[in-house]
């Protein structure tokens, strides 16, 4: 299997367009080519994987705001290059954030309908409240699939797991509470034995969560912020992260110091909102984190399972 990192940052993208806290204006440095080291951070774009088995087509996980930079990241594959191709076998949606979803609009020149998989929840919300399906109808239109427990799709054996039930802001009226929103999904190649777990909006590492992270080759997980009061400190925003159904890194029950303990062999951040102080090169922060052992995530990264 085949695993690529599209966009490593949270929503808002890294730099944000209205951000000026000190990771952002790193990552605005000159590139300071004539020194041995450059303070400046390395920008990122918006949540998404692709993830191929190994003798199958590309899936496309979440449809980020960035979609149409990111697609030009895979040009090089072969699926690209016919004259109009659809490129992917499937889009997964993990949850209906509009970071994670936004993108489907940008992909409305294909010429099949888009096929989309994700749960009934997160499809009402994307009919009603954010309606993007009902948008692009008369564009290329959404064949839906509702996501299962367990299915194989393009080569790969999927598991679908509850992560959050934190809701889409705009959805926030329009919500029960003990209802899932986001979750997790754990890809294995049959042919390669190569298993891969992506959680980009992990609440809570819950004992279960923590085995399959174990029984993995490969995770990547949440890392949006180091804080939880990342955002409320720094005065640009009022919710903690855990208020947004992200477990900050630090701290004592942080998935930090959870992560550390666990015997996976490659286990990388993702969804790293442009606040979190691990995205500025040399910050103490980054460095614990690559003490513990844990890979930050990058756009562009490839991981061969
Ligand atoms: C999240 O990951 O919690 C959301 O994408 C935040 C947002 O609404 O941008
Ligand atoms: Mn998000
Ligand atoms: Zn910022």
């Amino acid at each position: 299997m085949l695993v690529k990192i599209l966009g490593a940052s949270a929503g808002g993208g890294f730099p944000q367009w209205n951000c000026n806290c000190p990771g952002c204006q790193a990552a605005r440095l000159p590139s300071g080519q004539h020194q041995r080291r450059s303070h400046r951070a390395k920008s990122l774009t918006q949540s998404s994987i692709a993830v191929q088995a190994s003798n199958g087509t590309w899936l496309l996980v979440n449809a980020s705001p960035d979609v149409r930079s990111q697609l030009e990241m895979l040009r090089g594959q072969e699926e690209f290059s016919s004259a109009r191709s659809n490129p992917f076998a499937g889009i997964i949606l993990t949850d209906a954030e509009i970071d994670h979803t936004t993108g489907l609009i940008l992909l409305r020149e294909s010429s099949q309908p888009l096929k989309v998989y994700s749960t009934p929840r997160v499809k009402q919300a994307l009919t009603t409240g954010y309606p993007l399906f009902s948008t692009l109808q008369n564009y290329c239109g959404v064949e839906w699939f509702s996501l299962e427990q367990t299915m194989t799709l393009s080569g790969l054996e999927i598991e679908v797991f509850p992560l959050s039930r934190k809701p889409p802001k705009y959805m926030q009226e329009k919500t029960e509470s003990e209802e899932i929103w986001g979750v997790g999904l754990t890809f294995c190649d049959r042919a390669t034995g190569g298993i891969l777990t992506y959680t980009p909006g992990l609440a809570e590492l819950n004992d279960s969560i923590k085995e399959r992270f174990e029984a993995s080759h490969c995770i990547l997980v949440d890392g949006t912020c180091w804080q939880n009061d990342e955002l409320p400190a720094l005065g640009i925003g009022s919710r903690t992260a855990r208020q947004m159904g992200h477990l900050p890194l630090s701290g004592e029950d942080g998935s930090l110091s959870q992560l550390a303990k666990l015997a996976t062999p490659r286990k990388i951040l993702v969804h790293i909102n442009n606040t979190n102080p691990i995205l500025i090169p040399d910050s103490n922060e980054r460095q614990a984190v690559e003490a513990a052992g844990i890979e930050i995530g990058y756009d562009g990264l490839a991981i061969v399972l």
